[in-house]
């Protein structure tokens, strides 16, 4: 067809629907190639390459649930920065409430203004709004929040950089602990249903734009402290009949996107899942028992038997201040995590489970089906610690090793609003508290970028 001039192509292509699938006039033949798919213990691109992730959190589950240092530096130049250290992906957390808002809103978008003064008060919140503008031409005090985070992803687009939404936190503010109401389902701000509403509504939004590629249930799910806490039954079969809701909801509003699934304890356990273990006994950090067990048929969990079996990928999360693993050594981190649900990538058990035998949390096991896991945080502080950090230094070559896509945390520098306070520094942050440089510059230089380039080249 080569008689065909560029404008009959691209009528051609409005013809037979193509015209308005992708944003920036890219083509759908061009990167990010979408949709994606799993592959055993891969993510592959439509053309059937493999693809990994290395980059980076960008928080927007704070109160005024606008993304973090927009009024510091403009989201371009914020992007240039996350593309200068060679990363490709962004776990963008919001909170379910930006949705609720908007449906009590009859539909209408927040706007800057009204987010922001809602969240700082009128004094405070009145320069925010004008230095968020003044760094952001292109937006005004009428501007929304999906219309900020449409433009954000655009602009992430021209960088070849993924955007991964997260529902970081049920309502807005910092997350998480076990008793700040958005734990668990059906915790006191953690409605199931306003959940898979948000989950529909982000799904939906996300078809507009090519390179969300895939997108997350739901943040570190843990134990919900409040009087009474066993009438929430955490634990296996609770986890998998909720994250069933939500892919549902996901996949029905948006079959093309993958869907990420977190784990219990903050995240830092889906092995019942990726060994195929009795969802009714096996054990897990603080979970509620299901006491007739022993005389029920087993559940076990099979991601073959949905819809969405081949969207579905893991995530994992290890802090130093885990309540339950022990820190003490490299090997039995590496252990941990093959244990936790790294096993769905198919690697040879790490030496130290040997030690783990006879764990009250269980063995290692061998994975019951290959499916993709992504280590979706970590974090230390950024200063000359990171460089001796043994955590740091395992992760490392945990992910180097076994070839796993990860992002750090965070792409921030101060908080807008933090724990009830406003303007809060953040020494884990890449950024220093005016977003201007890097917090630490020899971390990016010695740890950072090459741990990007060992990941994605
Ligand atoms: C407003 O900003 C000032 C100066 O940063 C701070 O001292 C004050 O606590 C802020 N107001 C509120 C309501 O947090
Ligand atoms: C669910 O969303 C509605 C608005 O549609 C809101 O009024 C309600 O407070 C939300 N529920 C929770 C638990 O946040
Ligand atoms: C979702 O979690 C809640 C709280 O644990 C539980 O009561 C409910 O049965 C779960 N829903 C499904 C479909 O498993």
């Amino acid at each position: 067809m080569v008689w065909l001039s560029g404008l009959a192509l691209a009528a051609l292509a409005v013809f037979l629907g193509h015209g308005s699938a992708a944003p920036n006039g890219n083509c759908p033949r061009d990167w990010p190639y979408a949709p994606f798919k799993t592959e055993g213990r891969d993510i592959v691109n439509a053309k059937g390459d493999k693809v990994k992730f290395a980059g980076v959190n960008w928080p927007m589950s704070g109160e005024s649930m606008i993304p973090e240092g927009l009024e510091k530096k403009s989201a371009s130049d914020i992007l240039d920065d996350v593309a200068g250290l060679g990363m490709n992906f962004l776990r963008m957390g919001y909170s379910a409430q930006m949705v609720d808002e908007i449906y009590q809103a009859g539909g209408e978008d927040i706007s800057i203004e009204k987010a922001i003064i809602a969240a700082m008060g009128e004094q405070n919140g009145t320069s925010v709004v004008e230095n968020m503008i003044k760094h952001n031409p292109k937006w005004t005090r009428e501007t929304g929040r999906f219309e900020i985070w449409s433009d954000i992803v655009n602009l992430a687009a021209e960088r070849h950089i993924y955007v991964h939404p997260d529902m970081h936190i049920a309502k807005a503010g910092w997350c998480c602990g076990h008793a700040d109401g958005s734990a668990w389902f059906g915790d006191e701000d953690f409605s199931v249903a306003n959940w898979t509403r948000a989950l529909s509504y982000v799904a939906d939004w996300a078809a507009q734009h090519d390179n969300i590629v895939s997108m997350a249930l739901v943040n570190e799910l843990r134990q919900p402290w409040v009087e009474n806490y066993p009438k929430f039954g955490y634990n296996w079969m609770t986890l998998v009949g909720n994250m069933t809701l939500g892919s549902d909801a996901i996949h029905k509003a948006n079959p093309d996107l993958l869907i990420s699934w977190s784990g219990l304890q903050f995240d830092e356990d889906l092995s019942a899942l990726t060994s195929g273990t009795n969802l009714l006994s096996a054990p897990c950090y603080m979970c509620v028992s299901n006491r007739e067990a022993p005389r029920m048929d087993p559940v076990v969990f099979n991601l073959a038997d949905h819809a969405w079996g081949d969207k579905v990928f893991y995530e994992l999360h290890l802090y130093t201040m885990t309540e339950d693993l022990d820190m003490g050594s490299c090997g039995i981190i590496k252990a941990q995590l093959y244990r936790a649900g790294f096993n769905a990538l198919g690697m040879d058990p790490p030496e130290d489970c040997a030690l783990l035998e006879n764990h009250w949390l269980g063995p290692c096991r061998p994975a019951s089906r290959l499916t993709p896991v992504a280590m979706t945080e970590f974090g230390t502080a950024q200063d000359a610690s990171l460089l001796s950090s043994a955590y740091i230094q395992c992760l490392r070559e945990f992910t180097t090793e076994n070839d796993v896509s990860w992002a750090v945390w965070a792409l921030a520098g101060s908080y807008r609003v933090r724990s009830g306070k406003q303007e809060v520094d953040d020494t884990w942050a890449l950024f220093d508290f005016n977003w201007d440089n890097w917090r630490f510059q020899e971390g990016i230089d010695k740890v950072w970028k090459p741990w990007v380039k060992a990941t994605i080249g």
